[in-house]
């Protein structure tokens, strides 16, 4: 191997100048938490933050575009521990929005990871779309390759489980792909003949083809314009160029996995942990005479793998500009669940005292180029600190309970329940204690227990359910009923049963999102503004009923698409004597709300946009 690049900013460098070279603009990496995507928590690709100009918008800088990408991917968390699983990554990105398509697009990457990177020709391999009922057999692509000098064997004709780009959401840009592989074996065992199933071929790069919509469960439409994503691992194709099979040996990692092995005194590389060296906490989960889970789950290898990949992906979850802590809910809910597998594992290594801040200052001097991270380093410190004392609390006494609850047959859904509510145990973390203990668990009496838990309190409180709501101030307040208003002003203007998608709220603007199939035009968006102020100059009164469920849906009250209310729900209404149906607006709605319309002051509209396929997101202001 060429050897030339020593680290991921080495290797990053180098694409976007090949990139630049070849007319491609840069773009910055994007939040972790998506803009513009309510159907899922994280950034999971390069791609995601593009829909919209993949969707055919335009793009201010234009039709190719380069950049590397934060990402994060959730779900195989728990299997995180091997040698290239990762919660965080950073990907290499370019795309053609509309503009080359097929060729180019392979010979790009070709020509980068030959020329550039010196990967060997001969230890390249390839995989194509076979074709199936939704899109034809992607001979184009092969015969690309091909002509670059890429053996027939070297390529394989994969189905859509391995060679289809599926949006992370429901709906979206997807398409067939092309991937690159790269043989890490020794020299001699450079097979002719490429096989997918033998890991020794890594996957470095990935070209997707994306010439469709996905609209539904296995529909799909063509998209107006083709477009060209190309995706490559940063972790992974470091590892490669340095001749490493594990990627928490690159510099990436290494100074993390490091300050792991000071903190638990313990060597990565010992890959059993010594019976006489177990914490009691660990024995307490293991029990004394499971060996081939004892190998399994403990070896330090596998831990200080978790740990670090868990700890860094905190890490850039809590520095984004976001400012998500841990809680229960969402992104906030995925970091809990990060920071306290962590804190069990480096329980496992033996670490008693508090480490996660320890480890998360390791991981900063990994990424300059971050500037969030720094500008946020003392919030990221804290929050990490203030989650491993709550859980600390919690922890010890949360395993007794395991322990015994895991005596019998089967963990039932109440007990998993009591676990997450009293010692907080996210219930991933009980799932994988039982596993390790081939104990079963009631997870339908879990979901159960966690919805009937769910209602009460919203139904007790009556607070955070549906609304969208981040406070009660005033300012909140107006915009809420502005968005109610809001909402019907659409039907109206629009001429259509549009459906709520979701909202959020703060004193600074409301976002509101809904069905819609096209952008708004400039008049329509003016005529609906228009039509909100009337209401509010109005000076409607706003009513709040509490009714059963059943009364607010036959007495016309509309509902969140797709939201679970309670058996008793407020219903929030504009009265308005001079509309036949006797008011504007009627919503099953937690509150709070003004009591006139007047209250609310000029209503403004500062942007429309799409979200994803079929939906709409407005942001409005009150002044
Ligand atoms: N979006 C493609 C991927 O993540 C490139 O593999």
């Amino acid at each position: 191997m060429a050897g030339k690049i020593k680290n991921r900013w080495e290797l990053i460098k180098k694409f976007i100048e090949f990139f630049k070279s070849k007319h491609h603009r840069e773009i910055p990496s994007a939040s972790l938490i998506p803009e513009n995507d309510p159907t899922v928590l994280f950034t999971t690709a390069g791609m995601h933050p593009l829909v919209p100009y993949l969707q055919g918008q335009g793009h201010p800088l234009g039709r190719r575009l380069v950049n590397v990408q934060k990402c994060i991917r959730t779900r195989d968390i728990d299997e995180v521990g091997n040698e290239t699983h990762h919660t965080f990554f950073e990907m290499l990105g370019n795309w053609s929005l509309g503009d080359y398509w097929k060729k180019e697009a392979i010979e790009y990457s070709f020509e980068f990871l030959t020329k550039v990177l010196g990967f060997e020709k001969e230890k390249i391999a390839v995989s194509c779309f076979a074709g199936d009922k939704d899109a034809p057999r992607d001979v184009e692509s092969a015969e690309v390759w091909r002509r670059l000098g890429v053996k027939d064997e070297r390529i394989a004709f994969l189905s859509k489980a391995e060679n289809w780009w599926e949006p992370a959401g429901e709906s979206g840009p997807c398409g067939p792909d092309t991937e690159m592989f790269y043989w890490i074996g020794s020299d001699k065992e450079l097979p002719e003949k490429f096989d997918v199933e033998d890991k020794r071929w890594v996957e470095i790069g990935n070209d997707v083809l994306m010439q469709y919509n996905k609209v539904g469960e296995g529909k799909y439409e063509g998209l107006e314009q083709k477009n060209v994503d190309f995706g490559g691992g940063v972790e992974r194709t470091v590892a490669v160029l340095l001749g490493l099979d594990d990627n928490y040996k690159t510099p990436e990692f290494w100074p993390i996995i490091q300050e792991i092995e000071k903190l638990s005194e313990r060597k990565y590389d010992e890959s059993v942990v010594g019976d006489g060296a177990h914490p009691p906490s660990m024995k307490r989960v293991l029990g004394d005479n499971n060996s081939s889970v004892l190998s399994n789950i403990s070896s330090n290898k596998r831990a200080m793998r978790i740990i670090a990949d868990h700890i860094k992906a905190a890490v850039f979850i809590l520095g984004d500009e976001r400012g998500i802590k841990p809680s229960n809910l969402g992104q906030g809910y995925v970091l809990r669940r990060l920071i306290r597998r962590a804190i069990r594992y480096g329980r496992l290594l033996g670490i008693e005292d508090n480490f996660t801040v320890h480890v998360a200052k390791s991981v900063l001097p990994i990424y300059p180029d971050y500037q969030e991270l720094h500008r946020n380093h003392k919030f990221i410190f804290e929050e990490l600190d203030l989650e491993e004392e709550r859980f600390k609390k919690t922890l010890e006494k949360g395993l007794k309970k395991f322990e015994q609850v895991a005596k019998d047959e089967i963990i039932t859904g109440r007990e998993a329940f009591l676990l997450f509510q009293s010692f907080g145990f996210p219930i991933e973390m009980t799932v994988e204690l039982a596993n390790e203990k081939n104990v079963k668990i009631d997870l339908e009496e879990y979901n159960d227990e966690f919805k009937r838990h769910q209602d009460l309190s919203r139904t007790a409180s009556s607070g955070q359910f549906k609304s969208g709501l981040a406070d009660d101030s005033e300012k909140t307040k107006r915009l809420h009923t502005a968005t109610h208003i809001l909402v019907e002003a659409l039907k109206i203007v629009l001429k259509t049963e549009v459906k709520q998608k979701g909202s959020n709220i703060n004193p600074e603007r409301s976002r509101f999102d809904f069905s819609f199939y096209r952008k708004l035009t400039d008049s329509e968006l003016r005529e609906v503004e228009e039509l909100v102020n009337r209401v509010i100059e109005n000076g409607l009164e706003v009513k709040r009923e509490e009714v059963p469920l059943k009364d607010a849906f036959e007495s016309g009250a509309q509902g969140e698409f797709g939201a679970k209310y309670p058996d008793l729900v407020s219903v929030y209404t504009v009265v308005d004597h001079s509309d036949k149906k006797g008011y504007f607006s009627k919503e099953i709605c937690t509150g709070p709300h003004v009591k006139n319309t007047r209250e609310i002051g000029k209503f403004r509209i500062v942007k429309e946009q799409s979200v994803s396929s079929g939906v709409r997101r407005i942001k409005s202001v009150v002044e």
